[in-house]
């Protein structure tokens, strides 16, 4: 699938999911709970439980899988929430990273004035304050003195550290241009109307990667378009329909402060199209900035041209929240089976929570023992859930829902020749597969290393 065919149809096929629907099922399944729930909530946070976590290490996993461990010209990181408080100057995040705030006098509810059309309340129609500058940065105090000499921020991106860490890389590691550095971690923003669930929260998680190449204007285009072609299809790889993703380019008027081009892969949310990830063309911004507030020499020593320059990077930069949320909408569908209507998530096996439910027939007859036995033969390798509740079909349906894509059964048969019933999500269909090749039958079917 070419990224051109994919952008040109933005149809919007009918779906069976709602905002409210998706909500509910991550409630009722344990995949997200309103942080702190017990206390009435705490504004547009949230909390992954014991489904949603091994979701999101799922999605972080298919990033880091195929933005570092398959490359040979990625590396990773991992650097700290806290950074100096330099970092933000020279990043230009406390000048600009602020959107601009507008209060009704009358209701006294507060927008971001570039999100409401005319300049009268949304809500009750009053009039509105002149619009001021919001830093959407948190602050905190280093040490036990609460002043200005030791405010630190919460990052706002994880991209900063990386640039923070560039002569680090290329002093340790033996890098040549181009090259990338990789990391996924939590941000912080203190946003004005944060909403529509997980998709715009005050803390979230990123996936981000800082590609370094030649500073030279081909190089750079072929590299931003090499990543917004990866980036796009990546989301399909993983199961996003490609007619609910398009690729918008940023107007020059909504560029971030240190971007000279960017590019969004935006998906169709149930409350209309929305940012995915996007992809940036960050030049040597932050790198020429570090190395004036730093003093540090920044640049790359080119071996072949015997040049030092500080190069140029493209940065695809992904939400692992959102990128949740999207593959748990496209994900999710109604149909019947067996005159039932089921909810079931079609994720892509690779994603889904849990990778096989292991159920035995009859509560006797030695099928719990041989199920648990199962089961942890198939543990040492994935998530496994066992349910001996209820009747087979009732089991099933709970694991339909939440996108466990196998369902393993030890029936009278199993205690005979040692065989499973395999019974596959999507199509229901089931077949008897030896247990000594369980495994690897999952491993397969799983398709860990699938290239389409
Ligand atoms: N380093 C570049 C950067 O941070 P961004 O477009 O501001 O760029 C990248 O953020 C991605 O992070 C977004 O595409 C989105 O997926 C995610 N993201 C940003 N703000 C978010 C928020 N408040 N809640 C959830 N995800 C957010």
């Amino acid at each position: 699938m070419s990224v051109e065919n994919a952008t040109a149809s933005q149809a919007a096929p009918a779906r069976a999911v709602t905002m409210e629907k998706l909500v509910n099922l991550c409630k009722r399944r344990g995949l997200v709970f309103p942080t702190s729930d017990i206390y009435g909530g705490l504004g547009s946070t949230f909390d992954y439980g014991p489904l949603g976590v091994e979701l999101k290490r799922n999605v972080k996993e298919a990033w880091w899988r195929e933005t570092v461990q398959r490359r040979t010209d990625v590396l990773g990181l991992d650097s700290a929430i806290l950074q100096h408080p330099r970092t933000w100057e020279a990043s230009g995040h406390l000048q600009n990273f602020t959107d601009p705030l507008v209060d009704c006098k009358n209701c006294k509810q507060r927008f971001r004035a570039d999100h409401i059309e005319g300049d009268r309340c949304p809500e009750c129609g009053g009039e509105l304050t002149e619009a001021r500058q919001f830093n959407l940065m948190f602050k905190t105090f280093m040490g036990p003195l609460e002043d200005t000499a030791n405010t630190v921020y919460l990052r706002p991106e994880t991209a900063q550290g990386i640039f923070a860490n560039f002569a680090n890389v290329i002093d340790t590691q033996r890098v040549k241009l181009p090259f990338g550095i990789a990391q996924t971690g939590k941000s912080f923003r203190n946003e004005i109307t944060p909403g529509n669930f997980i998709f715009r929260t005050r803390e979230f998680e990123q996936m981000e990667m800082e590609f370094f190449v030649k500073p030279e204007p081909a190089e750079e285009q072929r590299w931003f378009d090499y990543w917004v072609g990866e980036r796009f299809n990546w989301y399909v790889r993983y199961g996003i329909a490609s007619d609910r993703l398009r690729l918008r380019p940023h107007a020059q008027d909504e560029l971030s402060h240190y971007s000279r081009g960017t590019t969004d892969v935006e998906y169709l949310y149930p409350f209309g199209w929305g940012e995915l990830e996007g992809i940036a063309r960050r030049g040597s911004f932050d790198l020429d900035q570090h190395a004036k507030f730093s003093g540090k020499d920044l640049t790359y020593f080119d071996e072949e041209a015997k040049a030092r320059y500080r190069p140029w990077v493209i940065e695809p930069a992904a939400g692992v929240d959102r990128a949740m949320l999207a593959f748990m909408l496209d994900a999710y569908d109604e149909d019947v089976v067996e005159n039932e209507t089921r909810i079931v998530l079609r994720l892509d096996p690779r994603l889904a929570p849990v990778k096989a439910a292991i159920y035995p027939l009859l509560r006797k007859g030695g099928h719990p023992e041989k199920a648990q036995a199962v089961r942890e033969l198939i543990a040492r390798y994935f998530t496994t859930a066992y349910d001996q509740a209820g009747s087979i079909g009732r089991r099933y349906r709970r694991q339909d829902e939440i996108g466990t894509p196998f369902g393993v059964t030890i029936d009278h048969q199993t205690m005979e020749d040692d065989t499973v019933t395999l019974r596959d999500r999507d199509t229901t269909q089931q077949e008897r597969v030896p247990i000594g090749t369980l495994v690897a039958t999952l491993v397969d079917r799983i398709g860990w290393y699938r290239e389409a």
